[in-house]
């Protein structure tokens, strides 16, 4: 029998309740899970999420982007964080922050995010309120690889949510968010188990991924 590739070590890197963290940490516990989330980190230490990871057992740590003076020298810290873990590949998940190009650059290929809405449309914040004004009948969300330009990665998955009669905001995003917490397992478990990787600014999917049709959730 051939032994299992190690699995990839995975930081998560949030900014506040950790919705989407929570739905990583508890499918990287099943023991054929191609990554396994070492690492949390917030630039905003009243971030819930960060007890939550505790309560998971995984450590979890704020670096406050407000005592750096510069992003520059906040991504420094970011960096020597992550090197210290020998973080392989980090997620984004509810980060609010912007990274400098120099980091998103060291990282790239390495480096996933979750957007609340069907890229490239809504890109930045209040995606579910411009979904509704904009009268889409289908919205969900996306992820992607992380590159200098915000929210105009690559894309690795999606899913898509009807928009329904008497949505507002609220349960718009409820309803997307519920996909978020399928999508970004199924997404996370594709790139570290080497199914999808990042190819002259196009995700390149392995046959067996593309067969399985791991790329696409849906209503
Ligand atoms: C999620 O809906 C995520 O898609 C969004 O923030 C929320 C975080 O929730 N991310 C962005 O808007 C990034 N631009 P969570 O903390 O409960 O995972």
């Amino acid at each position: 029998m051939s032994t299992p590739a190690p699995k990839k070590r995975v930081a998560i890197l949030i900014s506040g309740r950790g919705s989407n963290m929570v739905s990583l940490i508890e499918a990287a516990r099943a023991p054929d899970y191609p990554a396994e989330i070492v690492l949390v980190l917030s630039n905003r230490p009243d971030a819930a999420g960060l007890d939550r990871a505790r309560a998971a057992g995984i450590p979890a740590r704020a670096i406050d982007h407000k005592a750096f003076p510069d992003r520059a020298r906040f991504d420094a810290a970011l960096q020597a964080e992550l090197d210290a873990a020998g973080i392989e590949l980090i997620v984004l998940a509810g980060f609010m922050r912007i990274l400098t190009d120099a980091f998103v650059e060291a990282w790239t290929g390495r480096m996933i995010n979750i957007h609340p809405s069907l890229l490239p449309l809504f890109k930045g914040t209040h995606t579910h309120e411009r979904a509704l004004g904009a009268g889409v009948r289908l919205h969900g969300c996306t992820v992607h690889y992380v590159v200098p330009e915000l929210d105009a990665g690559p894309i690795v998955a999606q899913a898509a949510v009807p928009v329904l009669p008497g949505d507002d905001a609220d349960t718009l995003s409820a309803r997307v968010i519920v996909q978020e917490h399928r999508l970004y397992p199924a997404a996370l478990a594709l790139i570290a188990g080497d199914g999808a990787v990042l190819d002259g600014g196009r995700v390149r999917f392995t046959e067996q991924a593309r067969d399985a049709g791991a790329a696409i959730l849906s209503l």
